[in-house]
């Protein structure tokens, strides 16, 4: 595929869905699929990179995660631990930013401190960003902004009437990041699971069947073309 196509999707978002039927599949423990879908992560990032995609947002943990079993968080925790610990670098090297969307007060200190490092080192980088869904939910996102908006209008800062749809923008964590012009979800599933729900408006979306630690550089490429083969009208005629 061409790079920097003139089609190519500037943000590319995606919900890593399987990786526990994957695991179960083969009989293996869940923490074993999670750990083959850091793979499949390791893959799609340099698909992206090497396609010219823009932005890249993965939905890596999501709010409701927290009420699975202790052992799967710290399984989760600790990949995305070693994933942090190894890209500390290559992010570096290959010039990509690295952000965070998601309640990361939430997330264990080490995970925190080694995000904090990557996002500060890399704030300039600007090949690819790499956006970490963490401890992420939509709506706790949309009622935050809407929350901070009703304090400054409270205080006298806003009025309600100049409370519009880019001032709202404004106040959500993707502030200054592009909506994303792909949603894919791995594992078949027709659900958009409490991701991005005011970002996706306008999103076309590709559903694929594989299971996320399945889901490598090829299946990307795919949904890609995908995308490019549908007419976007955003509405209008
Ligand atoms: C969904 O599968 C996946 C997750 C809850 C976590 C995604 C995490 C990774 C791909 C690995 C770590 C991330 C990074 C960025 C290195 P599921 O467990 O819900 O699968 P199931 O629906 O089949 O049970």
């Amino acid at each position: 595929m061409p790079h920097n196509h003139p089609h190519i999707p500037r943000h590319i978002a995606m919900i890593m869905d399987g990786n526990g039927r994957w695991a179960k599949e083969r009989g293996l423990p869940r923490r074993e699929g999670h750990r083959a879908g850091a793979e499949s992560v390791r893959e799609v990032m340099e698909a992206c990179k090497e396609l010219g995609v823009e932005f890249l947002t993965l939905y890596a943990f999501s709010s409701e995660n927290w009420s699975r079993p202790a052992d799967e968080i710290k399984a989760l925790m600790d990949l995305l631990n070693r994933f942090l610990d190894e890209k500390a670098k290559d992010l570096d090297k290959q010039n990509v930013r690295l952000l965070a969307i998601g309640q990361i007060d939430r997330l264990p200190e080490k995970t925190r401190d080694r995000l904090a490092k990557i996002i500060e080192r890399t704030k300039n980088h600007s090949s690819m960003t790499l956006v970490l869904a963490l401890s992420y939910g939509a709506r706790e996102e949309i009622v935050a902004a809407a929350r901070s908006l009703a304090a400054d209008a409270a205080a006298g800062n806003i009025s309600p009437d100049q409370i519009d749809s880019s001032l709202f923008a404004s106040r959500l964590q993707t502030a200054g990041i592009p909506d994303p012009d792909l949603l894919v979800r791995t594992s078949g599933e027709m659900r958009v699971s409490n991701f991005l729900l005011w970002q996706i408006s306008y999103a076309e979306m590709v559903i694929v069947k594989k299971f996320w630690p399945d889901f490598r550089q090829g299946d990307l490429f795919d949904a890609v073309r995908e995308y490019q083969s549908r007419h976007r009208r955003f509405g209008a005629l």
